[in-house]
């Protein structure tokens, strides 16, 4: 996989409009507060970085899934508001992503002002990669910067549209991010070990099948464990289950038997009479009928807890049970603090995992926490990003 980028620094951003992709998608909350700025704060090292360099930084994310319509709720006002307090410098937020009052205000700022666009998604064209509304993007600026690796994994025109018109790089987020995957991919120091954790075990299957090729163990924990010890003729009782998976999963039984990768399963798990942060909960090894395991069990998670600390390599995607009820955090925080004390160079990635890794305080211990949900797991299964591709194919007709 090619993850190589060119950076920042290669493209001259002097006096020059730099349109920087950001991925502001932020989670907000029933009043449309924003829930966590983790998003925004990580873009600040570039937008210093294009300002330092003399550039005009105009930024372009989307907030949400409007449809190609606008949703009021979905604009970025909030956004902008957040940025200027972080940035602490003002932000000029506009009310449209394109056209002549865009290019107008833009031509009027004075040099160095941080310009932020409206949501890019009120526009059809931007999921479906339009190419003309890439070129009306690209119309507003004369260089790009694509920072927001959690959209990469998105073939839209702000984010692999702009990049194939425009001169463009990678902002450092960017690239810090795809530092990271590669450390874990490509020539890791080993043991590498991957945890796996989630709901369902159809949304990790491709995950599982790219890593066996390139780890020494896997640890599954939550709801997709329970499929995999189903298939393995395991009673487990009425937790989540996906039969249709039952054959995917022997496969990968079979394969990682074949690579001689260690495939570990709960030995134990929190169980509870319903899926209520109330039910009545038990410690158990074999799952009784009418009862549901919502976490991994402690000897599982100390079990857990001693690959994690001979590993040299670690890559974390998805929670041990549903940390957001007390009775059943016990799983993932352990196994989050084995993590963050490893020696090993660590990784996490995906929503749930980082929300549990600040929610038990142990972002410190973390070598690198992915801002990437769905990106950071495309990274793991070994895909191309359409984001990062187009990065590589700019084709100056000069
Ligand atoms: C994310 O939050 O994973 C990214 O912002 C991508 O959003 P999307 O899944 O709506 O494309």
């Amino acid at each position: 996989m090619n993850l190589k980028v060119p950076a920042l620094e290669t493209l001259d951003l002097k006096g020059r409009r730099v349109l920087l992709r950001v991925d502001f998608n932020v989670p907000l909350g029933e009043t449309g507060e924003i829930g966590d700025d983790t998003r925004i704060r990580r873009a600040l090292p570039t937008l210093r970085a294009v300002q330092a360099a003399g550039g005009q930084p105009i930024l372009l994310s989307h907030l949400g899934r409007p449809g190609g319509e606008v949703v009021e709720t979905l604009r970025l006002d909030g956004v902008g508001r957040r940025l200027a307090e972080l940035f602490e410098s003002p932000v000029e937020k506009l009310d449209e992503s394109v056209g002549a009052e865009v290019s107008k205000a833009i031509d009027a700022a004075a040099p160095g002002t941080v310009m932020l666009l409206e949501n890019v998604r009120f526009h059809p064209g931007e999921t479906l990669g339009d190419p003309d509304l890439a070129a009306q993007f690209a119309r507003l600026g004369d260089v790009f910067v694509n920072d927001a690796f959690g959209t990469s994994h998105r073939d839209h025109a702000s984010v692999a549209g702009l990049a194939r018109v425009l001169p463009s790089a990678a902002g450092e987020l960017l690239q810090a991010e795809l530092a990271a995957f590669e450390r874990i991919l490509d020539d890791p120091a080993r043991p590498l070990v991957a945890i796996l954790g989630g709901a369902k075990v159809s949304d990790k299957l491709t995950v599982i099948d790219a890593l066996l090729d390139k780890v020494d163990a896997i640890l599954v924990g939550g709801g997709m464990a329970y499929t995999f010890l189903a298939a393995e003729g395991e009673c487990v009782g009425d937790s989540l289950l996906q039969t249709d998976q039952f054959d995917s999963l022997r496969a990968a039984r079979k394969k990682a038997e074949r690579l001689g990768v260690r495939l570990c399963l709960p030995v134990d798990h929190v169980v509870a009479s319903g899926f209520s942060k109330d039910a009545d909960l038990r410690t158990v090894e074999q799952i009784p009928e009418g009862w549901m395991a919502l976490d991994i069990g402690p000897r599982t998670a100390e079990l857990y807890s001693a690959e994690i600390a001979a590993a040299r390599s670690v890559v974390w995607n998805g929670p041990m049970g549903v940390f957001e009820w007390e009775s059943f955090q016990a799983g993932t925080e352990t196994v989050g603090r084995a993590v963050a004390s490893s020696e090993a160079y660590t990784v996490v990635g995906g929503g749930d995992s980082v929300a549990a890794v600040e929610q038990f305080g142990l972002s410190l211990g973390i070598d690198h926490i992915s801002t990437g949900g769905g990106a950071s797991l495309e990274l793991l299964e070994g895909r191309e990003l359409p984001g990062i591709a187009a990065l590589l194919c700019y084709d100056d007709p000069r």
